[in-house]
């Protein structure tokens, strides 16, 4: 997988369709980007990095050795040396300087992977997984760095990442850290990354990459709503089936930038890493700081190759829950359904009725604890609220389980409510400046995971809560963004960690979490989607997807996180209509039928909704089941997309042995006086027969290369929101 031609000083890592290479050179070693793309069979090829011509190397041309810093196709690049294109790496010496240039100085090749310590990270697991370890350092200012490549063969990956030493006898302070650079020619290319907002996180955004720095990132202490950790760099006009695309995505969940950078010689400069403001971490002498590290995938097949290799990377070498390769329980969630206002018996009822229609999981939202009865108070008073909950949480678990469910719960650990007794006790655990007035988001401060007693307390209260009763399930949440950045706890010197240090602290919560409890069913929340990434996805094999249920609008949502995230990890129910959010009318099936593409359950009154609705519901959990195994592991295809057409919206998933199919169709709009639509499936295997049926009714029998070529037809849907289930199977 990895070789080294050392006469040209190049390495070269293959995975199974493409080939990444870097090259050592010059006296000084500088190391340069070679070639990413198709995998190739020659490693001698220095020359794709231009050191033979103007302005060749400083050995040769010492006089113009910043033009050549300015145009080398780096691997990492230095600061304030020469190359003005955005460092990698920026420092605060003891004398005050700010540049850094780090230089190879050694390598080894290892089997396996290394682990990141206190950070998620991506693992062999089963396969053969080889790292190539690139030793770097700056004499001048005694910063050793490691630069890690490791290689995951079936997946197309290469995963990313770089720990930095301070040798020097003085402290160092690391003022900026990115995980991952890479220079390559331009070649006219797109830049496809997701935006957002709540209710309507991971939209897809494609644009021109013009000259200059164009970036996405967050400053919020979070991945966020608003921008994700992801960036493709994709051909001009490239589809879901044709086209060189670059996918780059960081395995962190708090600040994170995401920049590519097109320069005057058409070289686009991409880098990704924790986001350089509010970040400056002191390294004493000897101190480490290990950043997190970028997956990268190419495909030269377009987009959906992309996303294939991102799930089956995720799926299999990223989320350790156990849960990872199981049928979640059907759940309802009782937020949408009672918010506030619910007490034992008003439990009660949803869960005997839930349970009458085949529902397996009853989660109890917020508002069970302290006195949070709307979302101003308690949070740090994780008391169960005797007044609601009568008889206690034990209690109500227990009956719940008599009913025949199992239990889950919501919580909000990283949070500190002004009226709670946790703030009139702790005022100094919440986050906040000196002699400012900090900013309070749904009235709620930060707490100030930096201090170590404040991580314990937080820990305990999770645990005690857990170990009350039979509880089975955890929904942690996080509904704030962290504003000032300040810590009681930190020194002056230290203010600069608090972002990064909270986020290892999360790390280190959510690590104790699932070590301690290790059947407990973790599904990670961000006021809807504001942490889904893949940082996350280590402790969490779930994650709550969006705060807006509107099937419609969750076509949309679930097709930009598809993008990047396995099917199985994103948090989709089927709740109640007028949506709550956008107020749109959907049909019950409809909404059933997108939530079958996430992890599905129920956020809605089961014992209020109308008595069709509920009739519905025993034949779209039967489906769930049918269809759960197919959707977790199944290969993913994008047919058509609402987003693009306006019109209608359709995804296929394909078993690995592609034996099975499942297509879910949505017409969105109805169209008048219109034939029939042709749908061209994808992923099949041409020579074999299948068997297709829609809606339970067997249409046709066909030959895989016809159905992926000739297409099939779907009757023109009466009416607007309309889905149809489509499932193929070898005949
Ligand atoms: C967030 C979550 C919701 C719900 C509420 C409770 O917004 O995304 O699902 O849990 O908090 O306050």
């Amino acid at each position: 997988m990895i070789s080294y031609n050392k006469e040209k000083r190049v390495f070269k890592l293959d995975t199974e369709n493409t080939s990444y290479c870097i090259g050592v050179v010059d006296k000084e070693n500088f190391l340069g980007h070679v070639y990413y793309g198709p995998r190739i069979t020659d490693d001698s090829i220095d020359y794709l990095m231009r050191i033979f011509e103007n302005p060749f190397v400083p050995s040769q041309n010492e006089r113009d050795r910043g033009s050549f810093l300015d145009s080398f196709p780096t691997e990492y690049a230095g600061s304030f040396l020469g190359d003005f294109r955005e460092g990698s790496i920026q420092v605060r010496d003891k004398n005050g300087h700010e540049a850094v240039q780090l230089t190879y100085r050694s390598h080894e090749i290892i089997v396996g992977k290394p682990e990141l310590k206190g950070l998620p990270s991506t693992f062999p697991g089963k396969d053969h997984v080889e790292t190539l370890a690139v030793k770097m350092a700056d004499d001048t200012i005694g910063l050793e760095a490691v630069l890690y490549y490791s290689v995951f063969e079936k997946e197309d990956c290469i995963v990313r990442s770089i720990t930095v030493k301070n040798t020097f006898d003085a402290p160092i302070h690391l003022t900026k850290i990115m995980s991952m650079t890479m220079d390559m020619d331009s070649e006219d290319f797109e830049l496809l990354t997701l935006y957002g907002s709540w209710a309507r996180e991971r939209q897809i955004d494609i644009r021109p990459l013009g000259y200059g720095k164009t970036s996405v990132g967050s400053i919020r202490g979070e991945s966020s709503h608003q921008e994700h950790p992801f960036m493709a760099l994709v051909e001009k006009n490239a589809t879901q089936d044709v086209g060189r695309v670059y996918g780059f995505s960081f395995v962190y969940s708090g600040n994170f930038l995401a920049q590519a950078q097109k320069s005057q010689f058409d070289s686009v400069r991409i880098m990704m890493g924790i986001h350089p403001d509010c970040f400056d971490f002191e390294l004493k002498s000897g101190d480490e700081f290990v950043a997190p590290e970028v997956v990268m995938t190419f495909s030269a097949s377009g987009l959906g190759q992309m996303t294939r290799n991102y799930h089956d990377m995720y799926r299999e070498h990223l989320i350790r829950s156990p849960y990872k390769d199981r049928t979640r329980p059907v759940l309802i969630n009782n937020w949408e359904a009672t918010y506030f206002d619910f007490d034992t018996d008003k439990l009660l009822d949803i869960a005997r009725q839930a349970k009458s229609c085949g529902i397996e999981m009853l989660v109890m939202d917020d508002g069970w604890f302290g006195q949070r009865n709307d979302d101003n108070s308690s949070l740090g008073d994780w008391q169960v609220n005797e007044d609601k909950i009568k008889g206690g949480l034990k209690y109500l678990v227990d009956e719940v389980n008599k009913i025949g469910l199992k239990f889950g719960i919501w919580m909000e650990p990283e949070m500190i409510s002004p009226d709670s007794d946790l703030y009139r006790a702790h005022p100094d655990w919440a986050i906040a400046l000196p002699n400012r007035t900090p900013s309070k988001s749904r009235n709620q401060y930060v707490l100030d995971l930096t201090r170590p007693e404040v991580v314990e307390y937080v820990y305990g209260c999770i645990s005690s809560v857990l170990k009350s009763a039979n509880i089975e399930y955890l929904k942690w949440d996080m509904n704030r963004q962290i504003t000032d950045p300040g810590s009681l706890y930190l020194g002056k010197e230290n203010q600069g960690e608090l972002c990064h240090r909270f986020v290892l602290a999360v790390y280190e919560l959510q690590e104790r979490l699932v070590t301690d409890f290790p059947d407990l069913l973790l599904e990670n929340c961000s006021g809807g989607g504001a942490r889904f990434d893949p940082g996350m996805l280590y402790y969490s094999p779930q994650i709550w997807c969006s705060d807006d249920t509107d099937a419609i609008e969750r076509l949309k949502i679930q097709e930009g996180t598809a993008l990047i995230y396995p099917l199985s990890t994103m948090g989709a129910h089927v709740s109640d209509c007028p949506n709550h959010t956008v107020g749109r009318t959907t049909p019950f099936k409809t909404r059933g039928d997108v939530a079958l593409l996430g992890t599905f359950g129920y956020e809605l009154d089961v014992t209020k909704i109308s008595p069709d609705d509920v009739s519905m519901i025993p034949a779209q959990i039967e489906n769930f089941h049918k269809y759960n195994d197919l959707v977790r592991n199944g290969d993913y295809y994008r047919i058509a997309s609402f987003r693009e057409n306006n019109v209608f919206d359709c995804v296929q998933i394909v078993s690995k042995d592609k034996k099975e199919s499942l297509v879910v169709f949505v017409q969105v709009l109805g169209r008048p006086n219109c034939h029939s639509r042709n749908l061209r499936l994808k992923g099949l295997d041409p020579k074999r027969v299948y068997r297709v049926e829609a809606e339970n009714e067997e249409i046709i029998r066909l030959h895989g290369d016809t159905l992926m070529n000739a297409g099939l037809m779907i009757a023109n849907p009466w009416g607007d929101n309309v889905s149809i289930i489509i499932h193929i199977r070898e005949a």
